[in-house]
C-alpha cells in the first residue's frame, strides 16, 4: 500500500493593517531607517493596536482565509496547532480559543512553545496525526503577537519583531506529495540568550519583576545570529544528505525571516541563489512563529505541485530544524 503523507493543501494568512515603519521608530528610540535595512533588512512591521484583541484574532483571521480557499467549514477541522510564544494567557492554550472564535468545538486543538521554531514544529506534529491516518483535516497555525512583549524603548529588540499569523491544512495523499523528512532540535542551554525573564514559574509576575522591565524579550543578537545560521545550515544539509539530495534539486528554501543577513547567510552557505530563497522580511520583521506559513501565502502563485521546499527555523530554546516538503498542489 502507498505510504500516507501529510500534504499541505492550503494555506492562509493574516497581519492586522496597523503598519509600524522605521521612520516611525525614528521618533520612538535612538535609531535610523538606514541602521535598521542595513542590519536586518526590515522596512516595517505590522503590529495588532486593537484593545481586546490578542493572538487569536490574528489565527482566527489566518484560519478564516484557509477555509475559504479550501472549501472547508470550522467544524470540518479535526485538530488545530497552534504555534505561539505570546498565548492569549499563560492558560488555557490559543489554539482552542481560536476554534471557539470560529464558532466550533467539533475537534481539539493545543498549543506548541518553540519560539520562531513554533510552526515547523506544530507542522511536523500534525503530521503525525495525518501520516496515521487519526485524523482527515488538521490545521497549524503560527501566531504571534510580538508586539505585547516588546519594548518599545530598547532599541535592540523594538526593531525586529511584529505581529502576524499563517495557517496550513494538512490532508493526507498518498501519491507521494507531503513532508518527505524532518530533521528537527533543541538544545535548552541556549535559553541564556533569549528568553523572557519573569511570568513564568520560575520567577512569577510582581511589582519588581514588572518595574526591571522582565517581561519583555530578552536577546543576546550576536549569540543568536551565529547560533541561527548555523543551526539552519546544518539542519538542512542533513535532510538533503539523508535523501541523497543536492541544494540544486531544491526549489524554494522558506527560511525563518529574523534578518536578512542571517537568510542571505544561509543562502550563501547552501549556494543556493537568493532568488530561490523566499523573502518578505522587510514587510512584516520577524513575526516569530507567523514567518513561515506568511511566506507560504506571499508565495503561493510561485508554488507549483511537485516542487521540492525546504522549510527552516532557529529560534528560543534554541530550538531549530528544516522540514523537506514535495509540494501538492
Ligand atoms: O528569531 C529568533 C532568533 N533571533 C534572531 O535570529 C536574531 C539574531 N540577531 C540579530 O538579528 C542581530 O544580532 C541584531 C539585529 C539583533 C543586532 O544586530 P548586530 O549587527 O548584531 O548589532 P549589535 O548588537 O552588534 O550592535 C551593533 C551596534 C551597537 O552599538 P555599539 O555598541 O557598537 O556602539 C548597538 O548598540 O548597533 C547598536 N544598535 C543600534 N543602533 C541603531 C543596536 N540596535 C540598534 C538600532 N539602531 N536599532
Amino acid at each position: 500500500m502507498a505510504k500516507t503523507l501529510a500534504a499541505i493543501k492550503g494555506v492562509g494568512a493574516y497581519v492586522p493593517t496597523n503598519v509600524l515603519t522605521n521612520a516611525d521608530l525614528e521618533k520612538i528610540v535612538d535609531t535610523t531607517d538606514e541602521w535598521i535595512t542595513t542590519r536586518t533588512g526590515i522596512k516595517q512591521r505590522h503590529i495588532l493596536n486593537e484593545k481586546g484583541k490578542a493572538t487569536s484574532d490574528l489565527g482566527v483571521e489566518a484560519v478564516k482565509i484557509l477555509l475559504e480557499q479550501t472549501g472547508l467549514k470550522p467544524d470540518d477541522i479535526d485538530l488545530l496547532i497552534c504555534g505561539t510564544v505570546t498565548a492569549d494567557m499563560v492558560f488555557p492554550d490559543t489554539a482552542n480559543t481560536i476554534l471557539d472564535k470560529l464558532g466550533t468545538n467539533k475537534g481539539f486543538g493545543f498549543d506548541i512553545n518553540a519560539a520562531c521554531s513554533g510552526f515547523l514544529f506544530a507542522l511536523n506534529v500534525g503530521a503525525k496525526f495525518i501520516e496515521t491516518n487519526t485524523y482527515k483535516n488538521v490545521v497549524v497555525v503560527g501566531a504571534d503577537m510580538m508586539s505585547s512583549i516588546v519594548d518599545y524603548t530598547d532599541r535592540t529588540t523594538c526593531v525586529i519583531f511584529g505581529d502576524g499569523a499563517g495557517a496550513v491544512l494538512l490532508q493526507a495523499d498518498t501519491d507521494g506529495y507531503g513532508i518527505l523528512d524532518s530533521e528537527l532540535r533543541g538544545d535548552g542551554s541556549g535559553r541564556q540568550f533569549l528568553h523572557m525573564k519573569a511570568g513564568g514559574s520560575l520567577k512569577p509576575a510582581s511589582c519588581e519583576t514588572v518595574e526591571a522591565k522582565e517581561h519583555f524579550v530578552y536577546q543576546e543578537g550576536k549569540s543568536v545570529f551565529k547560533a541561527a545560521v548555523n543551526g539552519m545550515i546544518t539542519s538542512i544539509n542533513e535532510v538533503l544528505n539523508r535523501n541523497n539530495l543536492s541544494p540544486n534539486d531544491i526549489r524554494w528554501v522558506v527560511p525563518h525571516q529574523a534578518n536578512m543577513r542571517i537568510i542571505n547567510s544561509v543562502a550563501d552557505g547552501m549556494k543556493i541563489p537568493i532568488d530561490q530563497v523566499m523573502v518578505n522580511i522587510q514587510n512584516y520583521g520577524n513575526t516569530t512563529s507567523g514567518t513561515l506559513p506568511l511566506c507560504l501565502f506571499d508565495y503561493r502563485d510561485q508554488l507549483k505541485k511537485g516542487d521540492l521546499i525546504v522549510l527552516t527555523a532557529f529560534g528560543g530554546g534554541f530550538t531549530w530544524g528544516s522540514t523537506l516538503i514535495k509540494w501538492a498542489y
